[in-house]
């Protein structure tokens, strides 16, 4: 096995000691690239500074078998996971020694996936945020405005704060002007729009930083009233910007790494960028429909549009809003009449006249309110069930003498 080391002095040194057959050293990133070209070599392995090291990997995304080696378990930790991101796979230098022992120093070395496996596993274990198989990123997404989206998604979010993951939503909606998800939570994007934080801040976002959280900071706003939850909200004409793929792909690939759960308020077209989101970012999509016999017609036949691309209908969960008890019978035949792969995939929101109120302080979402309206209550069991899939012994003893106040019953 032919290898490229490059790095600084000190960790060509420590190579040096290693049995590599060593064709190529840059001392230099930009002799890196050189070499690169050249080919012939089996394994790269970088050392430089974490933040050069990283550029490094950055620039020659796509290559593969690149080892980041780092000094100590503080930068392993630290940089690890972006090391991931950008293709490559981080190793302590100590845990590269020790992969050769005397008797195997005539042995050939690579990175096989084994190694990248472990490194895989490891990094699972010190991951700053686990969501135990929850959804992680989750999309609520209806192909016609007005049914419910941003409401869902704001109420979805907050329920999730509430049980201590924490959570950012993020307003996709380029369609929409004005900061519709933040209102909710009393958050108003002033007229110069000064102050809000768009995904479009994000193409600023220097690449190999994405573990700095007080960098991450600054792209984000904060709810007052949800202490878990934060948000990206959307300039006052998000049209003007022209958001894709690639940047909230980008946005999230961050969010995700500082955030339990990424919630996904989408635009209601049939874009490319939805469609991209479905394929390639979302565990989770919430489809919403109403009953109203157009926006079911509305929501089958973007299902039919859309079917030709490789989209997992199984990760789709129906929810029909401001639905009223005079539909109650019909709900599985507008399930059935959408089109999705069912099996107890449909959630029921009743109609609230609460949303229909024309102070704002009426419709804002705090901690007090949940579990206050049967709306609220049905997102309560939504998240237990569909989103953390709690057992049922886990929701017995919420409610028993370890109940939270907001899991609590009202009495009466
Ligand atoms: N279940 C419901 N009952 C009553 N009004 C609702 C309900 N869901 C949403 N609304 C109201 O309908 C309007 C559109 O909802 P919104 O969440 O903004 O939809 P979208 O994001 O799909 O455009 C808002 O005024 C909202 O308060
Ligand atoms: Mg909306």
């Amino acid at each position: 096995m032919k290898v490229i080391i490059a790095g600084d002095e000190h960790f060509l040194e420590e190579m040096d000691t290693l049995p590599l057959e060593v064709i190529f050293i840059a001392r230099q990133p930009a002799d890196l690239h050189r070499s690169l070209f050249q080919g012939g070599y089996d394994e790269v392995f970088i050392g430089f500074e974490p933040d050069v090291s990283l550029t490094v990997l950055e620039n020659i995304k796509g290559t593969k078998n690149v080892a980041v080696v780092f000094d100590n378990i503080d930068q392993f930790k630290n940089y690890g996971e972006t090391v991931f991101k950008l293709g490559g796979v981080p190793i302590l230098l100590e845990d590269l020694k020790g992969r050769f022992t005397k008797s195997e120093a005539q042995k050939k070395i690579s990175v096989p996936s084994k190694i990248v496996e472990q490194e895989i596993k490891k990094r699972e274990e010190k991951s700053p945020i686990a969501t135990d198989g929850a959804p992680k990123i989750i999309a609520v997404f209806a192909p016609k405005g007005g049914v419910g989206k941003t409401i869902i998604s704001a109420y979805l979010a907050a329920h999730m704060a509430m049980s201590g993951k924490k959570i950012v939503a993020v307003d996709v909606d380029n369609v929409k002007v004005g900061a519709d998800l933040g209102r909710r939570f009393g958050f108003f994007v002033k007229r110069d729009g000064t102050n809000y934080r768009n995904i479009i801040d994000f193409s600023n976002f220097p690449d190999n930083q994405y573990h700095q959280w007080e960098l991450v900071e600054k792209y984000i706003v904060r709810t007052d009233s949800f202490p878990n939850l934060s948000l990206v909200l959307n300039p006052p004409r998000p049209a003007d910007l022209g958001y894709d793929f690639k940047l909230v792909d980008k946005a999230v690939s961050i969010l995700r790494y500082h955030f339990d759960h990424v919630i996904l308020d989408l635009s209601p077209l049939p874009s490319q960028l939805n469609v991209e989101i479905f394929t390639q970012l979302a565990d989770k999509v919430f489809f919403l429909t109403t009953p109203d016999p157009g926006v079911i017609d509305g929501a089958r036949t973007f299902l039919d549009a859309i079917s030709k691309y490789d989209i997992n209908l199984t990760s789709f969960h129906l929810i029909i809003n401001m639905f009223d008890s005079k539909h109650d019978k019909n709900a599985n035949k507008i399930a059935h009449h959408v089109g999705l792969p069912l099996r107890g995939n449909v959630s029921v929101f009743p109609y609230d006249s609460m949303f229909r109120e024309k102070r704002i302080e009426m419709a804002l979402i705090t901690p007090k309110i949940l579990n206050k309206s049967n709306f609220s209550r049905q997102m309560d069991r939504l998240v237990k069930e569909h989103v953390f899939q709690e057992k049922q012994t886990i929701e017995k003893r919420r409610t028993g003498f370890f109940a939270l106040p907001f899991f609590a019953k009202k009495k009466g």
